[in-house]
């Protein structure tokens, strides 16, 4: 039991999330909580559960829902013990508001993309940090995109979703500075072919995931407060 590592990853039901979890549960080691909003209708994730012999538990969890995430935080309490968590991925994303710019922004769109994309990601850290404190690993992971880089921004377009994930970085920062005994990062995943990502994106999912997973697994507690996307490379916040 000694080299059990425990993941918990949200928005596991399509795209990144669920491709984390697959590449996850070939690691006879790892075992992993894998969240979504909605089980029931979870079906690939279901799928890979059923093979994966217990070491993939679904719970369920809204992140923009409070009682959700208390609810989570009891359910998966009773599955890792003392052990804590290892690995916290903070994966659940939305871009509601497509290629809108600063002039044509929907203000409510903007409000639910932070709902989503920044207060969800910090009351996840907030529910979660003691587990995470007992774990050995003790390592954040904020899902994050190049597009909320103010360096590498790509001038008036995606403005709701690059704020939220310039925000999101931000977190980041604030939770490696609270925590400097965590490991805390941002990681921007490459663009992938998932329903958020778009059918031309650059790389199939699985090929940044596997990136995503070597970088996390290498990190050294002198990453954390870092921006990294799923190469290695370090980015420019
Ligand atoms: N794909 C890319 O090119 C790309 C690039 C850079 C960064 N990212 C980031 O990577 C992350 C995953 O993106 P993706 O491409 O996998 O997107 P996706 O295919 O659209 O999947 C989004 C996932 O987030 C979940 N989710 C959304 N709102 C949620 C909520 N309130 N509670 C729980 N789960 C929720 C969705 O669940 P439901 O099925 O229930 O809706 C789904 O599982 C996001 O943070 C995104 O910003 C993606």
């Amino acid at each position: 039991m000694s080299d059990t590592q425990i993941w918990l990853i949200t928005g596991t039901s399509r795209g990144i999330g669920l491709e984390l979890v697959k590449q996850l549960a070939a690691t006879p080691s790892y075992v992993v909580i894998a969240t979504c909003r909605n089980p029931t209708k979870a079906l690939a994730l279901k799928e890979l559960a059923d093979a994966a012999k217990g070491r993939i538990h679904i719970v369920a969890l809204d992140v923009t829902d409070d009682k959700s995430v208390k609810e989570s935080v009891a359910q998966v309490t009773a599955i890792v013990g003392s052990h804590g968590i290892d690995y916290l991925v903070s994966n659940a994303g939305i871009n509601d508001g497509g290629d809108d710019r600063p002039s044509l922004m929907d203000l409510s769109v903007l409000q639910h993309v932070f709902d989503t994309n920044v207060v969800a990601p910090a009351r996840i850290y907030q529910a979660y940090l003691p587990l995470v404190m007992k774990s050995t690993k003790k390592t954040i992971v904020n899902v994050s995109s190049a597009l909320g880089s103010i360096t590498l921004a790509r001038g008036p377009i995606y403005t709701s979703y690059s704020t939220s994930k310039a925000a999101l970085n931000m977190l980041t920062y604030k939770e490696h500075a609270e925590h400097p005994d965590l490991t805390v990062i941002s990681m921007q995943p490459g663009h992938l072919k998932t329903d958020l990502g778009g059918p031309s994106a650059q790389l199939d999912v699985d090929v940044g995931v596997a990136g995503v997973l070597n970088v996390v697994k290498s990190l050294k507690p002198d990453d954390s407060g870092k921006f990294f996307d799923y190469q290695g490379k370090e980015l420019p916040w």
